[in-house]
């Protein structure tokens, strides 16, 4: 039986991402799309890439009953709407951040409080990988954050085999592309802006490190840089393993988390161009590339993962955590190949 779905902040980048995969999806149909801006016109007129589609946005305040609500919307308007968007539907995804951390307290701490603090303890943060048990019967989830969901990917091996027990420091380095900033970047992702640099973006007090420090209970210091790519979001994680830790044991710890994990692929070394995770590898596609390599003399391991943000960093992994949610297939709705060659995604 085909669930309905809407999203609501379509007129976006993460929401036209959300649209164009549900309304290839064999278990959903995609019946609302919202946006104030372009109320009443196509989906197509601003995503020229679903001009097939026969579906026009309409306004957030007319929200139709359906199965899953996906909202695709700045931080602030989920939680303010939270009660309009649970009575049109059973499931709620959040993509942005107004669910994704565990109390109050964060929200104090990270952003500017919370309108809905009870809530916090009711929703689940998607990441599959991670939080497969706890999304059948979820009735809101919050999709990760693109930059956590690329850190967050790469570590959890090290944590769950031990390697890392919590109490060491990890440092994050990500690189991102444009379309992060969402539709209307402004000045810093506009083209003669961001053409050609590799730009020291929020590079201390990151609200992600407080995503990574809940999911492994460790001090995280996380950088990143704004770059010339349109999709992708690059992470290098350096830790400092007590124990000394080798190449071969790594793939052992990697093999073991991820062999048969649908959306995660290890690239680590090898021959060719592609030897280590790559954001043109994955651009379009839910799949993360995670990779490694050790540096004894330095009692480290640096860990490289790619995404595609608007994928595995959002939308991708809002519909992986609904089919998670609703018993589908994992793979449904995003099962396909990415694209090579490529030009900067
Ligand atoms: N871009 C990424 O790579 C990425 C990755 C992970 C998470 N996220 C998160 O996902 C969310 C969406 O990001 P985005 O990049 O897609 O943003 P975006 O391109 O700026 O799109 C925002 C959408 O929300 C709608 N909207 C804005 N204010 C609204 C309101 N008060 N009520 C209803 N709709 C409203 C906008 O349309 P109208 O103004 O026309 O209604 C637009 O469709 C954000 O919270 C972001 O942090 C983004």
């Amino acid at each position: 039986m085909t669930h309905t779905a809407s999203v609501v902040g379509a007129s976006g980048f993460t929401g036209g991402e959300l649209v164009r995969l549900l309304s290839s999806h064999p278990e959903f149909e995609v019946t609302q799309a919202t946006s104030r801006e372009y109320a009443n016109r196509t989906v197509g007129s601003v995503h020229p890439n679903l001009r097939a589609l026969d579906l026009r946005f309409s306004e957030p305040d007319d929200l139709e009953p359906v199965d899953v609500l996906f909202a695709a919307t700045p931080h602030g308007v989920s939680m303010a709407h939270v009660d309009g968007f649970r009575e049109a539907a059973d499931l709620v995804v959040d993509l942005s951040a107004d669910f994704r951390l565990g109390s109050e307290e964060e929200y104090e701490k990270w952003y500017d409080g919370h309108d809905r603090p009870a809530l916090l303890e009711e929703s689940v943060y998607a990441l599959p990988e991670l939080h497969r048990e706890e999304l059948p019967g979820a009735n809101l989830i919050a999709a990760g954050g693109c930059n956590a969901t690329a850190a967050i990917v790469g570590l959890a091996p090290l944590f769950d085999a031990g390697v890392l027990d919590g109490s060491e420091h990890v440092v994050v380095d990500v690189k991102v592309g444009s379309s992060e900033g969402g539709a209307g970047g402004g000045n810093a992702s506009s083209h003669p802006e961001r053409s050609g640099v590799v730009r020291p973006y929020a590079p201390t007090g990151h609200r992600h490190e407080a995503e990574i420090e809940a999911e492994f209970g460790c001090s995280v210091s996380f950088s990143a840089h704004a770059v010339d790519m349109i999709r992708g979001a690059a992470a290098t994680c350096h830790v400092f393993p007590d124990e000394p830790v080798g190449k071969s044991d790594l793939w052992g710890v990697y093999r073991e988390s991820y062999e048969d994990e649908p959306f995660v692929r290890l690239v680590a070394g090898g021959s060719g161009v592609y030897r280590y995770p790559e954001p043109k590898a994955v651009a379009g596609t839910n799949d993360a590339e995670v990779g490694f390599e050790v540096d004894p003399r330095n009692e480290r391991v640096v860990v490289f993962s790619a995404i595609d943000n608007m994928m595995k960093g959002s939308a991708g992994q809002a519909v992986h955590a609904a089919n998670v949610a609703l018993g589908f297939d994992e793979r449904a709705g995003l099962d396909f190949q990415g694209l090579h060659p490529v030009g900067a995604p």
